[in-house]
């Protein structure tokens, strides 16, 4: 079942959105070399209580840490733990955050100073997908086209999607009906109307498109090794267009998109 919201309670979602926001940047200014992903972990707890939300991942499912933290192989779910980031990696920060009742969800592929130019271009394509499903996340469109337009973004790269993670609703619960793929035909699936409040998550892989689940029960990895990206927003379907619920604050997003117009996502 789809739950539609009304205007305050997306606005209390963008509340919500924008201490995630404001976590993915203040964990970001203290990703560097040396650092350890449960160090981190720790970061984003402290910051999000102390502007009275909740990590929404703490005990979701059982899951131990407040955010997830997902490193080169590591697709999504990583659990924070003595790994200690290096130079030239990938890091995810997958960040839910609960306030006021309502809930919001985003995530960010850092690369850890200097990145080689594939893994740039992986985080560039990632980026580019995220911001071609949000752009099709309007009335009247189907949760198809948005699926469509990341996956074409990304295949025309000749990168993958990983086709058994997907995006969802969320706002009211960390996961809501629909299932947004990353992959998928136009003008099919759910119809996208006024007040849903939904998970754009793309999910690429460097080379092929199978995840293993490690025995943690959370880590989900890419079989060839190759490393991954994830971007993610919480997006409002709304009559004047989508609406970004989690904006980037304070972290370096800004770049060329496909158009030539700078993508900020
Ligand atoms: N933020 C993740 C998502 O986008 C959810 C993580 S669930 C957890 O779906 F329990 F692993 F944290
Ligand atoms: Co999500």
């Amino acid at each position: 079942m789809i739950i539609r919201k009304g205007g305050a309670e997306i606005d209390r979602i963008a509340r919500a959105g924008e201490l995630v926001a404001g976590t993915i940047a203040h964990v970001g200014e203290r990703i560097e070399p040396g650092v350890t992903t449960l160090e981190l972990d720790r970061i984003a707890d402290e910051f999000i209580r102390a502007h009275g939300g909740i990590p929404t991942s703490q005990g979701y499912k059982g899951y131990p840490r407040a955010i997830c933290i997902s490193v080169d192989d590591v697709v999504v779910h990583g659990i924070p733990d003595e790994t200690v980031v290096e130079e030239g990696s990938l890091v995810t920060i997958d960040v839910g955050v609960t306030l006021g009742g309502a809930i919001a969800d985003s995530a960010y592929t850092f690369g850890i100073g200097q990145v080689d130019a594939e893994s740039q271009r992986l985080l560039d394509v990632c980026q580019d997908a995220l911001a071609a499903g949000i752009a099709e996340a309007r009335l009247g469109n189907r949760v198809g086209d948005i699926s469509h337009a990341v996956q074409i973004v990304v295949e025309r790269a000749g990168f993958s999607v990983v086709k058994s993670l997907v995006g969802h609703g969320v706002g009211r619960h960390y996961h809501e009906d629909p299932h947004v793929p990353n992959f998928g035909e136009p003008g099919r699936g759910p119809r996208l109307s006024e007040g849903m409040t939904i998970a754009i998550e793309p999910m690429i892989t460097m080379r092929g498109p199978e995840v293993w689940l490690a025995e943690d029960g959370w880590t989900i990895a890419t079989s060839d090794g190759s490393r991954a990206a994830h971007f993610e927003h919480t997006v409002a379907i709304l009559p004047e267009g989508p609406r970004i619920l989690t904006p980037r604050v304070g972290v370096a997003v800004e770049r060329g998109s496909l158009t030539g117009n700078r993508a900020s996502v």
